[in-house]
């Protein structure tokens, strides 16, 4: 189970540190920085998948996802004495993110190419610069299994620290590259366990939305991150054992109403049996709600619980009577999966509450803050490898 996550110079995170439980809610006004934390969580996962660097592009780049505040704010600013001041920067322009689990834990930092000289058109790749692999929950020299220092890479044997490559590509994460299961066994695990994060963001339900469409029909225990296979993880949920929970999580939401899957040469499609109606209604006739709700039913029953969900703003277009059933929902998934919610509907967190660690994200001058983080005793133990 992940404990701690750490994010540093990422949009407003200048620095944040925070716990994780098995079932984590991420609550905070718009602009707090709750959707920030999760794609921090995301490019963490995009790492073992070697897609960090273009999912950083994607997002404008290391220049518009790094912090846009001064690199220090001194006690003066913060009282409003005087104006936020740029200061000039001591360090290196950086990015750093990292977890700490019960077992593996990682921490990578992220930077501009070093000036060289040489004319290039790519001085502003991120690359990254260093990524420390350790064992337990704190990020001691003696924990240290794998460390990287730019194209150097070395893992701790029996004999001491062993070179496994002295040319790793600045894009390239070393848990990528380099997993192997005789040279560096703990970079197969980490990688696994990353690559089977799940996230679900902006579950589309407009009238064209992938899950409205029918599907060829394969057994399908993951539902993909659009929702397009939704009929197929639904018709597999049910069939793998699963049925009595869906059947239950349909009838809480909507009451008498039972859900179907219609078979037509090999194409599955939803049907929902509702109290009243003459005929089953089809996914493009259902409630943008309704088919919502039906994604995040078939992400949380899932037959193969990943190591960590993450859902962003799962309540967007939900009527808050269906809040309650998802909150059940959330609490059996986090039987068996660690889950965060970042969420901003305050009757979701609510019914979470008694199961749930509740991180309640604030702004202060622009910078994220965690509402009762007053000093660093109150934050989780958390020391970044060094550079
Ligand atoms: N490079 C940056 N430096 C500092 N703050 C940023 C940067 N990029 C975006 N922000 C701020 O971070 C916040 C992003 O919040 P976001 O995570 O989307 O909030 P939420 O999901 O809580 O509504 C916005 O208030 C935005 O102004
Ligand atoms: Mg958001």
């Amino acid at each position: 189970m992940l404990t701690t996550l750490a994010v540093q110079g990422y949009r407003s995170l200048l620095d944040v540190v925070l716990p994780l439980g098995p079932l984590t809610v991420v609550t905070g006004a718009n602009g707090t920085g709750k959707s920030s934390l999760y794609r921090a969580l995301r490019l963490l996962a995009d790492a073992a998948r070697g897609t960090a660097i273009g999912a950083l592009a994607t997002e404008g780049g290391l220049g518009s996802t790094m912090w846009a505040g001064p690199a220090h704010l001194s006690a003066t600013m913060r009282s409003g004495a005087v104006p936020v001041q740029g200061t000039r920067r001591s360090g290196p322009v950086r990015l750093q993110l990292g977890f700490a689990s019960d077992e593996l834990s990682y921490a990578m930092d992220l930077g501009l190419p070093r000036p060289d000289g040489t004319q290039t058109r790519f001085a502003l790749d991120p690359e990254i610069k260093t990524e420390t692999v350790w064992a337990g929950p704190v990020a001691r020299p003696a924990a240290q299994l794998v460390r990287r220092k730019g194209p150097l890479v070395s893992t701790r044997t029996e004999a001491g620290w062993q070179e496994m490559t002295a040319a790793l590509a600045a894009s390239d994460s070393c848990v990528t590259a380099l997993a192997d299961p005789h040279q560096a066994p703990e970079l197969l695990r980490l990688r696994e366990s990353l690559r089977g994060w799940r996230f679900y963001d902006h579950l589309r339900t407009d009238a064209a939305a992938p899950a409205r469409a029918g599907v060829v029909g394969t057994r399908t225990p993951v539902m993909a991150a659009d929702g397009s296979d939704l009929p197929s993880a639904l018709a597999t949920i049910e069939e793998i054992g699963r049925a009595d929970l869906l059947h239950s999580a349909v009838d809480e939401a909507f009451p008498g109403s039972r859900i179907g899957i219609d078979v037509s040469a090999g194409r599955f499609s939803v049907l929902l049996h509702q109290p009243g109606m003459l005929r089953p209604l089809r996914a493009p006739e259902l409630s943008d709600g309704t088919v919502r709700y039906l994604m995040l039913a078939a992400a949380l029953l899932t037959p193969r619980p990943p190591q960590l969900m993450v859902l962003n703003e799962p309540e967007t277009s939900l009527h808050p009577s269906l809040l309650g059933p998802l909150a059940t929902l959330m609490r059996r998934a986090a039987e068996e999966t660690q889950l965060v919610v970042v969420t901003h509907a305050a009757a979701l967190q609510e019914a979470l509450a008694p199961d749930a660690e509740h991180v309640h994200l604030v702004k202060d001058l622009g910078e994220t803050r965690i509402d009762g983080q007053e000093g660093p005793l109150d934050r989780p133990a958390w020391v970044w490898p060094s550079r």
